[in-house]
């Protein structure tokens, strides 16, 4: 079966943005796939964060992927920090990034400009470690949201320089996006995209937040201020509007071509309130689930330490590879 990686931060709660981008393709690709999926500890830290809150969204982001359908008996689940073959695959591709090339990424420069006091050699090198993370198993797919294709580029970019230089080291990954989904916006400046990381909480629908709660933030959204104010899917024009169609649509399942019809004579308020029906219908279940796994750490010990062996066995084996390519002697 091709192989299947992907993770997300632990820097926060995670959002309907993740959901829709990436951990619903996760859930569907185990049928077909042999998937390895992390929590991203290592890059987590790239930015400052509290340990103690760290700590806890670790384990709250591993019993949401469990909770949303990620399987243990199907996929390989980890923390990142439980292998260490990414750490030492990531200082080899160090030293086959270039600066320039770390300069353009979009990501680095967008965290870069609101982290001023802070912008560590970890938040440059991010993207070298994520690439790490995607080689180290030879993955043939990426399941990632739109924003994450420029750092898939590099890791191919890496790749194919390290290929050239020693061979056939690495296999070039594929970004999994999907056509619809792929960029959720933020409810309140609906032009930027749906962060969990964002300072204003009115900005993104956590996948851990009360019922009540999501319904509320989901009636705030911005909606659009053209004369006539008809619901219909125009991303460039009506971009609060069309955040909710896309929102409706992925949680209901039904398409935009469906829907737009359904609401020829109906006003913005309408829309929210099925929107946020559909969403906390979605959620609730997910919600449901998470609470009971949360709760058994015995079994999420059980997941991490299953997972670590198996990602570690793995990963070892393509490091040995590249220690070799690049004439380290192995240890006597
Ligand atoms: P992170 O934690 O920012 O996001 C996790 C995943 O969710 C997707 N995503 C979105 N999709 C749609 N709409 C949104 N508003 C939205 N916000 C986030 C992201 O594209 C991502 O797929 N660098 C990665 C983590 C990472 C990784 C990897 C991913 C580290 N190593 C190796 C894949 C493979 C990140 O910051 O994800």
């Amino acid at each position: 079966k091709p192989v299947v990686l992907s993770g997300c931060q632990p820097s926060g709660q995670l959002t309907l943005g993740n959901y829709m981008g990436a951990l619903k393709q996760w859930v569907s690709m185990q049928a077909d796939y042999d998937c390895l999926y992390m929590i991203v500890d290592l890059h987590a830290i790239t930015v400052r964060q509290d340990p103690k809150q760290l700590f806890e969204a670790c384990l709250d982001g591993l019993a949401l992927y469990l909770a949303c359908g990620i399987d243990p008996q199907k996929s390989t689940i980890f923390m990142q920090s439980h292998v260490p073959e990414h750490a030492q695959l990531s200082w080899v591709l160090n030293c086959y990034a270039q600066m320039g090339e770390l300069n353009r990424m979009t990501q680095f420069k967008d965290k870069s400009a609101k982290n001023e006091n802070n912008i560590n050699v970890g938040l440059y090198s991010y993207p070298v470690l994520q690439a790490a993370d995607i080689l180290a198993y030879q993955a043939d797919k990426v399941p990632v949201g739109e924003d994450q294709k420029q750092h898939l580029e590099l890791t191919r970019d890496i790749a194919t320089r390290v290929n050239n230089l020693y061979g056939d080291v690495f296999k070039l990954p594929d970004p999994y996006i999907p056509d619809f989904g792929a960029r959720i916006m933020s409810l309140q400046e609906p032009e930027k995209k749906m962060s969990k990381s964002d300072t204003n909480p009115n900005n993104f629908l956590g996948l851990l937040e009360e019922p009540k709660k999501l319904t509320k933030k989901i009636k705030r959204a911005v909606t659009d201020s053209d004369e006539q104010a008809n619901i219909y899917f125009d991303p460039k024009e009506k971009p609060g509007v069309s955040n909710l169609l896309t929102l409706l649509s992925l949680s209901t399942g039904k398409s935009i071509k469906e829907l737009e019809p359904e609401y020829t004579d109906k006003m913005y308020g309408h829309l929210k309130g099925d929107v946020a029906e559909a969403v906390v219908s979605l959620i609730t279940p997910i919600q449901e689930e998470y609470a009971k796994i949360r709760a058994d750490r015995a079994f999420l010990n059980e997941v991490m330490q299953s997972g670590a062996n198996k990602a570690s066995e793995r990963a070892s084996v393509t490091l040995k590879k590249v220690y070799d390519a690049v004439g380290f002697i192995p240890k006597p």
